[in-house]
């Protein structure tokens, strides 16, 4: 039998952890500790954590855009390896929109770059069981944003939630 996953919202005290798990997730880029101490306390009522027991298994970064107030934007997802496949990805989005924090959210944003199918794929995924939208355009652009280091990342809407 699957061992049970706990989601709650993440402490300070998560962060190492945190950084450790982005650091296993390939292609995610990684972020300095102290920003993910940030995710883990300024922004720590918008994000979610999953639990094997006392292992980081899951992990979600995201706020609510700050000139926005009804939109959750979502800056990373991650699941341990031994943990996918298991809708993970999935519960932590939900429970991650259900939080008080998020209560005049109705729509999602994200970026993916045109490469990531597992994201691309796990954002459809969301719309199709939310029977909402998704769109999609050129958000940070290669040349214009990333000085040609890094490929565009296309925004993602997901919305209007019901
Ligand atoms: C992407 C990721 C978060 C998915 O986690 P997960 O808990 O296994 O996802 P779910 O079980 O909720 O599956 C969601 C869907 O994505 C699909 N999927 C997962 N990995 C995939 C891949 N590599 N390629 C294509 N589809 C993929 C699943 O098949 C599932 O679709 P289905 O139900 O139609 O079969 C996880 O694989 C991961 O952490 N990857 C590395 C980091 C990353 O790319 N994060 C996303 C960018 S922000």
């Amino acid at each position: 039998m699957d061992k049970q996953i706990t989601l709650r919202t993440p402490n300070p005290e998560d962060g190492p952890l945190v950084s450790d798990l982005i650091a296993n997730c390939p292609p995610l880029d990684t972020n300095s500790r102290y920003c993910n101490l940030l995710q883990c306390s300024h922004f720590g009522d918008t994000c979610v954590a999953a639990w094997m027991d006392d292992e980081l298994v899951g992990f979600v970064s995201g706020y609510i855009l700050p000139r926005q107030p009804d939109t959750y934007f979502l800056w990373q997802i991650a699941v341990a390896a031994a943990a996918r496949g298991q809708n993970l990805a999935q519960r932590m989005i939900h429970q991650a929109l259900a939080l008080p924090a998020c209560s005049a959210v109705t729509q999602l944003q994200t970026t993916i770059t045109d490469d990531n199918e597992a994201s691309k794929r796990v954002f459809t995924k969301l719309a199709e069981r939310r029977s909402t939208g998704i769109t999609n355009e050129p958000f940070f652009t290669r040349e214009v944003h990333f000085a040609g280091q890094h490929d565009t990342e296309y925004l993602y809407t997901i919305g209007p939630f019901k």
